[in-house]
């Protein structure tokens, strides 16, 4: 079997009992709670490369290309083995073949943006740009560390990401202003900057929790990452301490207090302003964005792990379930876009009352814009961007659909349908270089309208279209996942035709993404550790067990309290 073709069921076959496999494989150690599949992966992984950053046992490492071949043959040949970090400060093997030369390059330049407090590596900072005005990107932001975060945790440094994590804690205890408002107690830092005084030798932390940034809104994704981050860490290390700590549990918490809290909802889904995620300008994503969505349900689900019962936690892993069960099934049903449903959206009758509505949300189908007729593929599917009264954003967003594969939010049969899509619609939404953020770019009136003219928001361009390297750490984990790395291997080649000899842009332009973006910084961290994270967890594919979980189906047992009204 070619092992493009590999699949869940035959990784599943692949690890059976009683095979050649199982006799070569050592004792999988700190592996907690583990589906049949997650523990089918790690299992071969680290029977063929159990030098995976995070467990180390003493066999010989083997790349990850051959890896799947061997999985599907069951045999290994230890020769032919290299590992993404090789030659880096930070490892230690060697081995006759030399890496893609990018990945010297890009551990380099990694390396050079860790940020220092008190002598100790607390984050990257987001751009290494001289050329260009720092802006703020000469800031740690949360959500940009979180690539560099795992390609540490996978190179076995988790030492960084402790001291992130710690950092970033500290902050969320500081008392946060905008004007004479006072944000809630849990909201997390977009970015923080440590300030260096050597006269004083002395460092000072300022951080900035959205009132210094365009458009003054607190980043909700922050949080979701911090504690997405936290058991990264935690199954990485197989070690609790960090995430038992009392004040780590308090600021899950008031995380989860945040966003779980009572309010006028009708819908389990979470309301937000537009740009308080990646997309952090006015893009028209306010409401109910899939960004945000996936996220808050991957973040309840990871939180579900890490809490403890005490002070309160026993409580939030309940109200946790309930939401979980309600989100998923919103989720699943409202916001999933394929053939047959844009069909039946074509044909809906509106101003319909009472429970017996099928067009729930009124979407008036002259609403639907004509470009998703002619990019809906018959073969695929995807998360809508926003599902509101009246309002159904039919836009493709990529993080949000490759958290939701990850996250499990998407079934098994969605999950492959999304990267179905991708197959079917390479052209728009990977063209020359991976990856297009959203998909299609508003233009004209409607750019106007919606942007309110943002000129660094121009079609097909930054957050409006663009393509942005970044993405290719999330595409690669969800083709792994679904059991088709061909893919990535495929955007990963795409991807280093040109990025280290652009000196890693931040985006790029145009319908294909073939041109350095206008206003693209240079040697933009995550671009370039959302490099290194795809090359190793495509090496070694049990780093997925970090950032990816399976299908839980007690999430999909109804365990809802008040509402007589629901049925599901
Ligand atoms: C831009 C991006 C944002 C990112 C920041 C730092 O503002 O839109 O997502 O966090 O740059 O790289």
């Amino acid at each position: 079997m070619p092992s493009s073709t590999l699949t869940m069921e035959s990784l599943s076959l692949a690890c059976g009992e009683g095979g050649a496999m199982a006799e070569m494989r050592p004792r999988p150690l700190n592996l907690e709670r583990r589906s049949m599949d997650e523990k089918c992966l790690n299992d071969l992984a680290s029977t063929v490369n159990p030098s995976s950053g995070c467990q180390k046992v003493g066999l010989q490492p083997i790349k990850s290309s051959e890896r799947l071949e061997a999985m599907a043959t069951a045999t290994v040949s230890p020769s032919l083995s290299f590992r993404s970090g090789m030659g880096t400060p930070g490892s230690s093997c060697h081995t006759p073949f030399a890496p893609h030369p990018m990945v010297a390059d890009a551990w380099e330049n990694l390396r050079k943006s860790l940020v220092y407090f008190r002598g100790k590596p607390v984050g990257t900072i987001a751009a290494l740009d001289s050329t260009e005005d720092a802006l703020n990107y000469n800031q740690v932001f949360v959500r940009d560390f979180v690539p560099s975060a795992f390609a540490f945790l996978m190179n076995g440094e988790p030492e960084i990401v402790k001291n992130f994590l710690l950092k970033t804690l500290h902050l969320q205890a500081w008392e946060k202003r905008i004007d004479c408002f006072t944000l809630g107690e849990g909201v997390m830092p977009a970015s923080f900057k440590v300030l260096h005084d050597p006269e004083r030798k002395s460092d000072t932390l300022i951080a900035d929790f959205g009132e210094s940034a365009i458009g003054r809104v607190a980043p909700i994704d922050s949080g979701f990452w911090w504690i997405i981050l936290l058991r990264a860490y935690t199954k990485c290390t197989g070690n609790h301490s960090l995430a038992d700590m009392p004040d780590v549990q308090r600021g899950m918490r008031l995380i989860l207090t945040l966003c779980l809290s009572e309010g006028f909802d009708t819908f389990p889904t979470l309301l937000c302003a537009d740009g308080c995620c990646m997309i952090d300008r006015r893009m028209g994503i306010y409401g109910y964005p899939i960004e945000i969505q996936a996220l808050f349900f991957l973040a309840l689900r990871c939180a579900r792990t890490l809490l403890k019962h005490e002070r309160g936690g026993k409580e939030f892993i309940e109200r946790i379930d309930s939401r979980l069960h309600a989100l998923s099934y919103h989720m699943r049903t409202y916001f999933w876009l394929d053939h047959e449903q844009l069909n039946n959206i074509y044909r809906y009758k509106t101003e319909e009352y009472s429970h017996t509505a099928v067009n729930k949300f009124n979407v008036i189908p002259d609403s639907i814009p004509d470009w998703v007729f002619d990019f809906m593929p018959m073969r695929g599917g995807y998360f809508v961007g926003n599902v509101s009264p009246a309002r159904l954003d039919f836009r493709w967003f990529c993080l949000g659909n490759c958290i939701a594969i990850l996250s499990s939010l998407a079934t098994p049969e969605q999950a492959s349908a999304i990267m179905d899509l991708f197959e079917e619609r390479w052209e728009d939404l990977i063209g020359d270089m991976p990856l297009k953020i959203a998909y299609p770019a508003l233009e004209n009136h409607e750019w106007r309208i919606v942007t309110g003219c943002d000129p660094k928001n121009t079609r097909w361009s930054y957050h409006n279209g663009g393509s942005w390297p970044v993405l290719l750490w999330l595409l690669t984990a969800a083709c792994i996942k679904t059991g088709r790395p061909q893919i990535a291997r495929k955007a990963i080649e795409l991807t280093e035709r040109r990025l280290a000899r652009d000196g890693w842009p931040e985006y790029y332009d145009g319908k294909a993404g073939g041109y350095i973006g206008k206003q693209a910084r240079k040697f933009q961290t995550w671009s370039v550790a959302g490099y290194l994270v795809s090359k190793m967890m495509l090496e070694d594919p049990s780093h997925l067990g970090m950032i990816s979980l399976e299908e839980d189906k007690k999430i999909l047992k109804p365990r809802l309290k008040r509402s007589v009204s629901w049925t599901c």
